[in-house]
């Protein structure tokens, strides 16, 4: 098992081909855009194909990387990868939508529901989580012992329901108005944002083999990272610039909502992100050169402008 990568441009390139795989895996699980009802299926392929940055999937292939070598990272782990970043894509059409954000620009192109109206806009967003779990179900066909294909479900479920990325959703709606403090903002960022990327890191750790304490080092990584990612994202659409982001900067203000930049200021907000990352990478002190590819994508969250 090859462990650690000798240098930088290593780990940049092993970054990029996992993006590449990432991006190939979303366009395998989708439907062709012909596929009947054409609307559907053009309108999920539209928004999941755009251009993210694969951040989730890129984290599945690395935690399973992380746990069981770069051979780990097969067809299961590529299938599971798609699922998660099927599920991220379907919150964020929902995200965009009017009764919520109301964005209408997202990934560098007119948000899902400017270019296909609400009505579809909400059945793509419900057709992209349903794809996400049909595709989970094919992890035996792949390889995947039963069991352990019904955890990874379940961590996926779990992730996106009522205690995770949607309660977190929920509560975030209702963070625009009245007192809200640092300790709600962390909670609503931890389960809206944060959820999701702990479910990708132990499924990859699952995937890749790992047993129940590296699982709880990566659950730990993956919050921090969550928190980190969440301050960077609410400092972008401060100073971000609109066109590299691909989304409107200046969305949070607009909706008059409450972040944690415009509770304790910019400055402090940064010194919070910068902390949370470091938490993240002494997370991973157990893991040795096994976890370079985990610490070197928190460190390029914190620089990223994007
Ligand atoms: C945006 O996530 C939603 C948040 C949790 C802040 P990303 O910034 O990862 O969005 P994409 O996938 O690159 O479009
Ligand atoms: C969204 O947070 C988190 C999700 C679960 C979609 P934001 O509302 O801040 O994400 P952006 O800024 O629209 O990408
Ligand atoms: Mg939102
Ligand atoms: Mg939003
Ligand atoms: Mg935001």
């Amino acid at each position: 098992m090859r462990t650690g990568y000798a240098s930088e441009e290593a780990l940049s390139q092993r970054f990029e081909e996992l993006v590449r795989r990432a991006r190939s895996a979303v366009d395998r699980a989708l439907l062709p855009a012909d596929t009947p009802p054409r609307v559907i299926h053009e309108a999920m392929r539209y928004s999941a194909l755009a251009g993210g940055k694969l951040l989730r999937p890129v984290l599945v292939m690395a935690a399973a990387e992380c746990a069981g070598g770069p051979e780990a990272v097969n067809d299961g782990v590529e299938c599971a990868a798609a699922a998660v970043e099927l599920v991220h894509t379907y919150s964020l059409v929902h995200d965009d939508l009017p009764a919520m954000d109301d964005d209408d620009m997202r990934r560098g192109q007119p948000a899902n529901h400017v270019v296909y109206g609400e009505a579809i806009a909400i059945l793509a967003g419900d057709a992209l989580l349903t794809r996400a779990f049909e595709v989970l179900a094919t992890l035996p066909e792949r390889g995947v012992e039963p069991e352990r294909a019904v955890r990874v479900i379940r961590e996926l479920a779990e992730a996106a329901g009522t205690l995770g990325l949607i309660g977190g959703q929920v509560d975030d709606l209702a963070a625009t108005e009245g007192r809200v403090d640092l300790a709600t903002l962390q909670s609503i960022h931890q389960r809206k944002t944060g959820a999701l990327f702990r479910a990708c890191v132990r499924i990859g750790g699952l995937l890749g083999g790992a047993g129940e304490d590296d699982l709880a080092r990566l659950t730990d990584y993956a919050s921090a990272l969550g928190a980190a990612f969440q301050l960077v994202d609410d400092i972008l659409d401060v100073v971000g610039d609109t066109a590299e982001m691909g989304k409107r900067a200046g969305s949070d203000q607009r909706r008059g909502k409450v972040t944690i930049p415009s509770l304790i200021g910019l400055e402090e907000a940064r010194r919070m992100a910068e902390e949370e990352t470091e938490r993240a990478v002494a997370s991973l002190s157990g893991f040795g050169p096994r976890a370079d590819l985990l610490r070197w994508l928190v460190r390029r969250i914190l620089a990223r402008r994007r």
